[in-house]
Protein backbone atom coordinates (compact mmCIF):
# COMPACT_ATOMS: atom_id res chain seq x y z
CA UNK A 1 0.00 0.00 0.00
CA UNK A 2 1.55 3.00 -1.25
CA UNK A 3 1.20 6.57 1.44
CA UNK A 4 -0.36 9.60 0.07
CA UNK A 5 2.43 12.60 -0.39
CA UNK A 6 1.45 16.49 0.13
CA UNK A 7 4.16 18.49 -0.86
CA UNK A 8 3.81 22.24 -1.08
CA UNK A 9 5.89 24.01 -3.63
CA UNK A 10 6.43 27.62 -2.41
CA UNK A 11 8.29 28.77 -5.55
CA UNK A 12 9.53 32.06 -5.71
CA UNK A 13 7.36 33.49 -3.14
CA UNK A 14 7.19 34.16 0.95
CA UNK A 15 9.94 36.40 2.97
CA UNK A 16 11.48 34.90 6.45
CA UNK A 17 8.33 35.60 8.40
CA UNK A 18 6.19 34.36 6.14
CA UNK A 19 7.96 31.35 5.39
CA UNK A 20 8.83 30.79 9.53
CA UNK A 21 4.63 31.38 9.87
CA UNK A 22 3.92 28.83 7.04
CA UNK A 23 6.05 26.25 8.19
CA UNK A 24 5.24 26.50 11.82
CA UNK A 25 1.46 26.81 10.97
CA UNK A 26 1.40 23.60 8.98
CA UNK A 27 3.57 21.44 12.08
CA UNK A 28 0.83 23.01 14.20
CA UNK A 29 -2.29 21.84 11.79
CA UNK A 30 -0.32 18.65 11.73
CA UNK A 31 0.11 18.08 15.18
CA UNK A 32 -3.42 18.65 15.97
CA UNK A 33 -4.35 16.19 13.62
CA UNK A 34 -2.22 12.96 14.26
CA UNK A 35 -4.36 10.36 12.09
CA UNK A 36 -3.46 12.98 9.10
CA UNK A 37 0.15 12.67 9.61
CA UNK A 38 -0.14 9.02 10.17
CA UNK A 39 -1.89 8.29 6.24
CA UNK A 40 -0.31 11.31 4.93
CA UNK A 41 3.63 12.48 4.38
CA UNK A 42 4.18 15.78 3.97
CA UNK A 43 6.82 18.66 2.83
CA UNK A 44 7.29 21.89 2.53
CA UNK A 45 9.90 23.47 -0.31
CA UNK A 46 10.80 27.18 0.43
CA UNK A 47 12.88 28.71 -1.62
CA UNK A 48 16.40 28.46 -0.73
CA UNK A 49 17.15 31.55 1.61
CA UNK A 50 14.36 30.10 3.39
CA UNK A 51 15.50 26.70 4.35
CA UNK A 52 17.36 27.12 7.28
CA UNK A 53 14.32 29.13 8.60
CA UNK A 54 11.93 26.25 7.78
CA UNK A 55 14.00 23.45 9.01
CA UNK A 56 14.20 25.02 12.43
CA UNK A 57 10.57 25.63 11.76
CA UNK A 58 9.59 22.18 11.15
CA UNK A 59 12.46 20.83 13.85
CA UNK A 60 10.95 17.11 15.65
CA UNK A 61 7.85 17.73 13.84
CA UNK A 62 6.46 14.99 11.26
CA UNK A 63 6.70 17.91 7.97
CA UNK A 64 9.99 17.21 5.64
CA UNK A 65 11.90 19.99 4.10
CA UNK A 66 12.60 20.15 0.11
CA UNK A 67 14.47 22.28 -1.93
CA UNK A 68 13.02 23.57 -5.55
CA UNK A 69 16.10 22.93 -7.63
CA UNK A 70 19.97 21.99 -7.36
CA UNK A 71 23.16 21.47 -9.46
CA UNK A 72 24.28 18.86 -10.52
CA UNK A 73 28.08 19.01 -9.00
CA UNK A 74 28.94 18.59 -5.51
CA UNK A 75 30.99 22.04 -4.83
CA UNK A 76 33.27 24.47 -7.32
CA UNK A 77 32.61 27.56 -9.42
CA UNK A 78 29.53 27.59 -10.62
CA UNK A 79 28.52 30.76 -9.34
CA UNK A 80 24.95 30.88 -8.06
CA UNK A 81 24.15 27.68 -7.94
CA UNK A 82 23.26 25.28 -5.27
CA UNK A 83 24.61 21.61 -5.07
CA UNK A 84 22.82 18.78 -3.49
CA UNK A 85 25.18 18.11 -0.27
CA UNK A 86 24.52 21.97 0.29
CA UNK A 87 20.31 21.10 0.61
CA UNK A 88 21.10 18.25 2.31
CA UNK A 89 23.42 20.21 5.02
CA UNK A 90 20.35 22.66 5.74
CA UNK A 91 18.46 20.12 6.16
CA UNK A 92 16.69 19.08 2.91
CA UNK A 93 15.58 15.59 2.94
CA UNK A 94 13.63 16.19 -0.82
CA UNK A 95 14.67 17.98 -3.79
CA UNK A 96 11.95 19.23 -6.80
CA UNK A 97 13.65 18.45 -10.25
CA UNK A 98 12.58 18.94 -13.92
CA UNK A 99 9.42 21.07 -12.66
CA UNK A 100 7.85 22.71 -15.79
CA UNK A 101 8.79 26.31 -14.83
CA UNK A 102 12.79 25.07 -15.04
CA UNK A 103 12.17 23.08 -18.30
CA UNK A 104 10.24 25.91 -20.11
CA UNK A 105 11.17 29.00 -18.88
CA UNK A 106 15.02 28.44 -17.87
CA UNK A 107 15.52 26.12 -20.85
CA UNK A 108 16.25 22.72 -18.90
CA UNK A 109 16.82 19.54 -20.81
CA UNK A 110 15.95 16.00 -20.25
CA UNK A 111 19.70 15.88 -19.92
CA UNK A 112 20.36 18.07 -17.52
CA UNK A 113 17.44 16.70 -15.02
CA UNK A 114 19.06 13.46 -15.63
CA UNK A 115 22.08 14.58 -14.05
CA UNK A 116 21.02 16.07 -11.70
CA UNK A 117 18.27 13.41 -10.48
CA UNK A 118 21.65 11.05 -10.49
CA UNK A 119 23.54 13.50 -8.48
CA UNK A 120 20.99 14.50 -5.75
CA UNK A 121 20.03 10.35 -5.18
CA UNK A 122 23.94 9.88 -4.43
CA UNK A 123 23.83 12.54 -1.92
CA UNK A 124 21.22 11.07 -0.21
CA UNK A 125 18.11 13.56 -1.30
CA UNK A 126 14.60 11.89 -2.56
CA UNK A 127 13.66 13.65 -5.60
CA UNK A 128 10.53 14.59 -6.46
CA UNK A 129 10.90 14.30 -10.55
CA UNK A 130 8.66 16.57 -12.52
CA UNK A 131 6.97 15.37 -16.21
CA UNK A 132 4.09 16.92 -18.27
CA UNK A 133 2.35 17.71 -21.14
CA UNK A 134 1.97 21.14 -22.43
CA UNK A 135 -1.71 22.24 -23.76
CA UNK A 136 -0.29 22.42 -27.71
CA UNK A 137 1.25 18.61 -26.70
CA UNK A 138 -2.27 17.67 -25.48
CA UNK A 139 -4.11 19.06 -28.45
CA UNK A 140 -1.95 17.43 -30.85
CA UNK A 141 -2.51 13.89 -28.57
CA UNK A 142 0.67 13.65 -27.83
CA UNK A 143 0.28 13.69 -23.84
CA UNK A 144 1.78 10.06 -23.35
CA UNK A 145 4.54 9.87 -25.99
CA UNK A 146 5.74 13.10 -23.66
CA UNK A 147 5.35 11.78 -20.63
CA UNK A 148 6.74 8.22 -21.73
CA UNK A 149 9.97 10.51 -23.28
CA UNK A 150 10.37 12.90 -20.04
CA UNK A 151 10.39 9.58 -17.40
CA UNK A 152 12.59 7.74 -19.47
CA UNK A 153 15.16 10.37 -19.96
CA UNK A 154 14.94 11.67 -16.04
CA UNK A 155 15.59 8.06 -14.59
CA UNK A 156 17.58 6.90 -17.55
CA UNK A 157 20.59 4.95 -15.98
CA UNK A 158 18.90 4.59 -12.76
CA UNK A 159 19.12 1.21 -10.69
CA UNK A 160 16.25 0.01 -9.00
CA UNK A 161 17.69 0.27 -5.80
CA UNK A 162 17.53 3.93 -6.40
CA UNK A 163 14.47 4.20 -7.70
CA UNK A 164 13.14 3.76 -4.71
CA UNK A 165 13.94 7.28 -3.69
CA UNK A 166 11.94 8.91 -6.76
CA UNK A 167 8.58 10.65 -6.39
CA UNK A 168 6.87 11.51 -9.67
CA UNK A 169 4.76 13.98 -10.16
CA UNK A 170 2.45 14.36 -13.41
CA UNK A 171 1.88 18.04 -13.88
CA UNK A 172 0.09 19.23 -16.86
CA UNK A 173 1.98 22.57 -17.68
CA UNK A 174 -1.22 23.73 -18.77
CA UNK A 175 -3.24 23.18 -15.09
CA UNK A 176 0.01 24.35 -13.24
CA UNK A 177 -1.39 28.39 -11.68
CA UNK A 178 -4.26 28.57 -14.41
CA UNK A 179 -7.26 27.05 -11.86
CA UNK A 180 -8.05 24.85 -15.04
CA UNK A 181 -6.70 21.59 -12.84
CA UNK A 182 -6.51 17.77 -14.96
CA UNK A 183 -10.27 16.39 -14.16
CA UNK A 184 -9.71 12.74 -12.07
CA UNK A 185 -9.97 10.53 -15.26
CA UNK A 186 -7.52 12.83 -17.06
CA UNK A 187 -4.97 12.54 -14.02
CA UNK A 188 -5.67 8.75 -13.26
CA UNK A 189 -4.91 8.08 -17.29
CA UNK A 190 -1.68 9.55 -17.04
CA UNK A 191 -0.76 8.51 -13.25
CA UNK A 192 -1.80 4.65 -14.72
CA UNK A 193 0.21 4.78 -17.60
CA UNK A 194 3.32 6.55 -15.68
CA UNK A 195 3.07 3.44 -13.52
CA UNK A 196 3.18 0.90 -16.36
CA UNK A 197 6.33 2.66 -18.06
CA UNK A 198 7.83 2.46 -14.55
CA UNK A 199 7.02 -1.24 -14.39
CA UNK A 200 8.05 -1.51 -18.28
CA UNK A 201 11.69 -0.12 -17.31
CA UNK A 202 11.96 -1.01 -13.74
CA UNK A 203 9.91 -3.72 -13.12
CA UNK A 204 6.53 -4.51 -11.17
CA UNK A 205 7.70 -4.06 -7.67
CA UNK A 206 9.30 -0.47 -8.16
CA UNK A 207 6.14 -0.04 -10.50
CA UNK A 208 3.85 -0.38 -7.68
CA UNK A 209 5.54 1.17 -4.79
CA UNK A 210 6.10 4.44 -7.31
CA UNK A 211 4.64 7.74 -5.52
CA UNK A 212 2.94 9.68 -8.63
CA UNK A 213 1.72 13.33 -7.52
CA UNK A 214 -0.63 15.17 -9.22
CA UNK A 215 0.24 18.88 -9.59
CA UNK A 216 -1.76 21.52 -11.52
CA UNK A 217 -4.32 24.18 -9.82
CA UNK A 218 -5.16 21.20 -6.79
CA UNK A 219 -6.92 23.13 -4.44
CA UNK A 220 -9.44 22.01 -1.14
CA UNK A 221 -12.27 21.88 -4.26
CA UNK A 222 -10.86 19.46 -6.15
CA UNK A 223 -8.63 17.47 -3.75
CA UNK A 224 -11.13 14.89 -2.62
CA UNK A 225 -11.81 13.64 -6.02
CA UNK A 226 -8.29 14.11 -7.78
CA UNK A 227 -6.99 12.09 -4.79
CA UNK A 228 -9.48 9.15 -4.55
CA UNK A 229 -8.28 7.78 -8.08
CA UNK A 230 -6.11 4.88 -7.50
CA UNK A 231 -3.14 5.70 -9.45
CA UNK A 232 -2.96 9.44 -7.24
CA UNK A 233 -0.61 9.08 -4.96
CA UNK A 234 -1.18 12.84 -3.06
CA UNK A 235 -0.36 16.14 -4.88
CA UNK A 236 2.66 18.70 -5.57
CA UNK A 237 0.78 22.23 -4.20
CA UNK A 238 1.67 25.39 -6.16
CA UNK A 239 -0.49 27.94 -4.98
CA UNK A 240 -2.77 26.81 -2.57
CA UNK A 241 0.19 25.77 -0.23
CA UNK A 242 0.90 29.50 0.26
CA UNK A 243 -1.98 29.42 2.77
CA UNK A 244 -1.75 26.72 6.03
CA UNK A 245 -5.59 26.49 6.00
CA UNK A 246 -6.01 25.53 2.29
CA UNK A 247 -2.39 22.99 2.12
CA UNK A 248 -3.64 21.10 5.48
CA UNK A 249 -7.32 20.61 3.79
CA UNK A 250 -5.65 19.22 1.04
CA UNK A 251 -4.02 17.03 3.54
CA UNK A 252 -6.88 16.03 5.38
CA UNK A 253 -8.42 14.84 2.11
CA UNK A 254 -5.36 12.77 1.19
CA UNK A 255 -5.71 11.09 4.87
CA UNK A 256 -9.55 10.11 3.75
P1 LIG B 1 -0.22 25.22 -8.79
O1 LIG B 1 1.29 24.77 -9.02
O2 LIG B 1 -0.77 24.35 -7.68
O3 LIG B 1 -0.15 26.66 -8.40
O4 LIG B 1 -0.95 25.01 -10.07
C1 LIG B 1 1.69 23.43 -8.94
C2 LIG B 1 3.17 23.31 -9.24
O5 LIG B 1 3.66 24.02 -10.12
O6 LIG B 1 3.91 22.50 -8.61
Amino acid sequence: MRRKFVAGNWKMNTDTAKARDLASQVVAGLAANPAWADKVQVAVCPPFPYLAVAAEAIKGSKVGLGAQNCHHEASGAFTGEVSPAMLKDSGCHYVILGHSERRHKMGETDAQINHKTKAALQHGLTVILCVGETLAERQEQRTLAVLKEQFHHGCHGLSREQMSNVVLAYEPVWAIGTGHNATPEQAQEAHAFLRGRASEEFGPEVASKLQILYGGSLVPDNAPQLLAQPDVDGGLIGGASLDAGRFLKIIEAGAR
